[in-house]
């Protein structure tokens, strides 16, 4: 590590506003649930897309919340790396840790889908350690990671749900 302050701060900076970019980016190409967006009418959304369908309303309903739940996890980690405060990222790391094992998280199991959640949760574990190890530098970069791994899965699920319809 070189000097530590000076340049650490403007990685910090760059890594904090291109991740914020990103989740806005990929809040508003998502295109799925979209009226779910405006407000936290997740249920709302969910029956938009597919109406008639009472069972898979309510998983599309409950996996919308389950995804909202990682947006707020992303704004502790954010908000730890803005404030140096590494243990807000730990914490935030470990929220999604936990999620991405939750069955709910197995939206498919088709291959590619795994792979995408398994490289997610590489870079959410790489996050982890670097807060653990209380390395800013490293942490901001590898949050940058993580967040285009959500984008990246999500570029694949959206590409998906419309070739299969
Ligand atoms: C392995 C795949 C995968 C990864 C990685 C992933 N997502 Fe998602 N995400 C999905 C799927 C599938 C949906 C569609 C859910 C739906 O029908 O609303 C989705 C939808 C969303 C939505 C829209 C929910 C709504 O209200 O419609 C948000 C917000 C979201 N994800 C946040 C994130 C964030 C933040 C990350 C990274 C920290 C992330 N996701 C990583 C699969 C993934």
């Amino acid at each position: 590590m070189t000097k530590r302050i000076g340049s650490t701060k403007w990685v910090v900076l760059f890594a904090v506003v291109s991740a914020f970019l990103l989740v806005m980016a990929f809040r508003d190409n998502l295109g799925l649930n979209r009226s779910a967006n405006a407000q936290d009418g997740a249920a709302a959304g969910a029956k938009k897309t597919q109406e008639g369908n009472p069972e898979k309303e309510e998983k599309s309903a409950a996996l919308s919340k389950f995804m909202r739940q990682k947006l707020h996890a992303s704004n502790q980690i954010l908000e730890g790396l803005c404030t140096e405060d590494l243990t807000m990222v730990q914490e935030g790391a470990k929220v999604m840790t936990r999620m991405s094992h939750e069955e709910r998280w197995r939206v498919s199991s088709d291959m590619m889908y795994r792979r995408y959640s398994n490289e997610f949760i590489a870079a959410v574990d790489e996050l982890e350690k670097d807060a653990e190890a209380n390395d800013l530098n490293k942490a901001s970069l590898a949050w940058v990671n993580v967040t285009m791994k959500c984008l990246k899965c999500h570029e694949w699920v959206r590409n998906t749900v419309i070739a299969e319809k």
